[in-house]
């Protein structure tokens, strides 16, 4: 049997009227096992702000932020087009990101949950554009709106930081499912 890496190369060297296979149709992809793949790369946890209609502070958990450039210095994230904050990211011309220390597992799980006011139970400032920088976290960037990108059923935000902060504050990991303080011992 071809594995299918193979035929995925023959393929793609062929003539171009030929019909050229991707990846996805020569190797199906489980949803399932693709997650617990991806849960093998441990990441921070953080919870990315803007502004929506009437000023009014939005906010959500993500895991997806990583860094992209020094020169200019840009960040990014991902957002699930079926997020019900999309519309204020789109709109607003800037976010921060506000990476959570390991006592901040509960904020983690409001942000990411139906609750009434996420923001009730912390404490914020108004950063560049007015966007919320979060208190207690280990880190924040405050980003000015750089460019957008299709990335399939997520939006990737690329910001470009105007304004950054970090503290002696514990990280917290997310990674096997799991929520964990930054290992003691490392860094
Ligand atoms: C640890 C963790 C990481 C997450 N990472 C992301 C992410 O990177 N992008 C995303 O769109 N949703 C992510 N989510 C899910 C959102 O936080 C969740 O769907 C939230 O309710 C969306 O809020 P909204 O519908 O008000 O926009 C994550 C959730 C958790 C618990």
């Amino acid at each position: 049997m071809m594995c299918p890496m193979l035929m995925f190369s023959v393929a793609a060297s062929k003539t171009p009227e030929m019909t050229v296979l991707t990846a996805s149709e020569t190797h199906p992809v489980d949803p399932a096992s693709f997650r617990r793949a991806l849960s093998c790369f441990p990441t921070g946890v953080a919870i990315v702000t803007t502004l929506g209609p009437g000023e009014r502070p939005i906010g959500l958990t993500i895991s997806s932020f990583n860094s992209v450039s020094m020169e200019p210095p840009l960040i990014l994230w991902s957002l699930a087009r079926k997020a019900l904050s999309l519309s204020a990211f789109r709109a607003h011309p800037a976010f921060a990101v506000n990476v959570l220390a390991a006592d901040q597992e509960e904020l983690c799980r409001v942000f990411a949950s139906p609750v009434e006011d996420r923001f009730a139970k912390v404490d914020w400032t108004p950063g560049i554009e007015g966007v919320p920088v979060l208190a207690g976290t280990a880190a924040s960037f405050e980003c000015r709106k750089w460019r957008t990108y299709d990335g399939g059923d997520h939006e990737i935000f690329i910001g470009e930081v105007i304004r950054h902060s970090d503290s002696e504050r514990t990280p917290l990991v997310f990674g096997k499912g799991r929520m964990e303080p930054f290992p003691v011992g490392i860094g």
